[in-house]
């Protein structure tokens, strides 16, 4: 909660509909109007939450959507603008930024993204996986560190091996990972390991992973991407 914008709370505060994944609805509950209506679901229902959404401004209420994090950055924010594209172009949708996990990840394990870095997801449900791994070749090829998303989940476990396979390739194995699960939330855990041990950590659907570049250091346990200055 201490997280959440204080923009992002009052449009929460004042809505008259909210509409989002079950889990996120559940961390913002203590600050749900009583009168609102509220519409949460299950995941993969994104686009029916959209529509749903976007129904209930058209009837002129205030509707908020909830994504975890930034809804800009594999959040609702994108999905629900197609929709509005249409069902109604002229509709007012304003985007409210949040903290990424990229960002809370890497605050909790030091300073590793203060030079450039790449984000890739590990979901190939919307992406195909061919797209996701020369995307994972090439931000391993060029030296930039790499965070990852959606790295693992019960049933998808294969992306990770792959993405560990393809890192191997243009990495040393002791390049520093950090590994964040829940970051900012109850039962958060920070790790700092090498990518040879990648695969032996607990990872799953709420853990982003920040692999280091050849710049990245570990200095009294947190990881550090050193920009060039002179010391
Ligand atoms: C569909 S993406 C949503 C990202 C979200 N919109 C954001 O900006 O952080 C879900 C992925 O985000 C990451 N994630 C979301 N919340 C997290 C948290 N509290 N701690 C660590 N990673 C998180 C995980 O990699 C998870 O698989």
């Amino acid at each position: 909660m201490e997280h959440l914008t204080p923009k992002a709370r009052t449009e929460i505060e004042n809505a008259d509909v909210i509409v989002g994944y079950g889990t996120y609805v559940k961390l913002i509950q203590s600050i749900i109007k009583p009168t609102a209506e509220v519409f949460s679901g299950t995941m993969g229902r994104e686009v029916e939450r959209a529509k749903i959404a976007v129904s209930k401004a058209i009837e002129n209420l205030r509707v908020v959507i909830v994504s975890s994090g930034d809804p800009g950055v594999y959040g609702m924010a994108g999905i629900v603008l197609e929709v509005v594209a249409i069902e109604k172009p002229d509709l007012p949708v304003e985007i409210v930024p949040g903290v990424t996990a990229a960002t809370a990840a890497a605050s909790k394990l030091g300073a590793p993204l203060v030079s450039d870095f790449a984000v890739i997801s590990l979901s190939d449900l919307l992406t195909p996986w061919e797209k996701i791994e020369r995307r994972l070749e090439a931000a391993a090829s060029a030296d930039f560190s790499i965070v990852l998303y959606n790295p693992k989940s019960e049933g998808r476990i294969e992306p990770l091996t792959k993405a560990y396979e393809i890192m191997l390739k243009h990495l040393p194995p002791d390049t520093p990972v950090g590994i964040v699960r829940q970051a900012g939330r109850v039962g958060e855990e920070v790790k700092i390991t090498t990518l040879k041990e990648l695969l032996n950590a607990d990872i799953d659907m709420v853990t982003t992973i920040i692999i280091g570049s050849s710049a990245t250091k570990v200095n009294n346990g947190k990881m550090v991407t050193a920009r060039g200055y002179d010391l």
